[in-house]
């Protein structure tokens, strides 16, 4: 591994991503020092725009592997890297190809939606992806007497339930680091800002009572549910002058820094994806200049798993 100074690494970076052609995409949640040196910082479904319209020979994907095998799979042409090969997600990892092919088989008829968090064996066997951005435009898209499998997150699924009036069947799936950040965390916080915005992820725990307007602990009234990149823009459009962000606490680089006069405060400082932490300068000078660890869909899963990504693509 090179050894260098932090200023020695991000030469490095620049000299090397020039002369390979490469881009570097990084997710909202990445350390700072690698959302400052990312062509591109964003969500989901940003990142996987970014990877269909990129004309680099080389994409290195900073965030976690089922990021990364989306672009491949939209991609399939360039040469796409991740830093850690172990930057895996829980959520992803709450469904298999075989669980899904059996959960199909007891719902012949239904359509199945599945988060962009899905490995591309799931993803090949899905009609629809969407990602938190998106689910309910994707949802709203499919004719109302068609049965929905919605998975894998629950919280997520139960968020689109509840925006499109729809009935879902959902997997019980979760993020370790979501499903944490609860009621509790939110009315600590409400009690400590009072006058705080409070904006939450939809694969939050606390979404739901949220959107219920069930919650016993906290106020709902000032809360707005987004995606990561949502989060960002509300925190740009509001008024308000301090936040409470119930989602993993990377994002909070780029608000403070995109909002210099505004406060942001985590919902929970435990609140961390170790799995997106896993990407660090040193192993994005080594990916870029071994050309390591490359991502490949197989040609033909990539061919299904392309499928639902496209319609999703096209809808949103
Ligand atoms: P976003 O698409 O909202 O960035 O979410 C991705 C993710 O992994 C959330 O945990
Ligand atoms: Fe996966 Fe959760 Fe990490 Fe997002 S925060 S990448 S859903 S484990």
């Amino acid at each position: 591994m090179f050894k260098g100074s932090t200023e020695e690494l991000k030469i490095e970076i620049n000299r090397l991503r020039t002369n390979k052609n490469a881009v570097v995409l990084a997710h909202n949640y990445q350390i700072p020092e690698i959302q400052d040196i990312a062509d591109y910082v964003g969500d989901s479904l940003g990142l996987s725009r970014q990877a269909a319209k990129t004309d680099a020979d080389i994409i290195v994907f900073c965030g976690v592997h089922f990021m990364a095998e989306t672009a491949s799979i939209i991609s399939p042409e360039k040469k796409v890297l991740i830093p850690d090969l172990d930057a895996g997600c829980s959520l992803a990892d709450s469904i298999t190809g075989d669980q899904l092919k059996a959960w199909k088989a007891q719902y012949p008829e239904a359509v199945v939606v599945s988060y962009i968090n899905t490995t591309a064996e799931v993803k090949a066997q899905s009609d629809y992806c969407c990602t938190s951005s998106n689910a309910v435009g994707i949802v709203n898209s499919i004719p109302e007497e068609k049965q929905i499998l919605f998975l894998p997150d629950k919280f997520l699924g139960a968020y689109t339930e509840m925006v499109t009036g729809r009935e879902l069947t959902i997997w019980q799936g979760a993020c370790h680091v979501h499903e944490k950040i609860g009621e509790l965390n939110l009315a600590e916080k409400q009690r400590e800002y009072p006058d705080a915005e409070i904006l939450i992820h939809p694969e939050c725990g606390c979404s739901t009572s949220c959107m219920m307007k069930s919650a016993m602990y906290f106020d709902c009234k000032d809360a707005h549910v987004y995606s990561t990149s949502g989060m960002l823009e509300r925190a740009q459009e509001s008024d308000a002058g301090e936040f409470v962000v119930a989602t993993e606490i990377g994002i909070l680089h780029r608000m403070q820094k995109e909002n210099p006069g505004k406060e942001f405060f985590a919902a929970s400082e435990d609140s961390v994806c170790d799995y997106m932490k896993m990407i660090t300068l040193e192993n994005l000078r080594d990916a870029l200049d071994y050309e390591q660890f490359e991502v490949k869909v197989p040609a033909d899963l990539a061919e299904k798993a392309l499928l639902p990504i496209e319609r999703m693509l096209q809808i949103s």
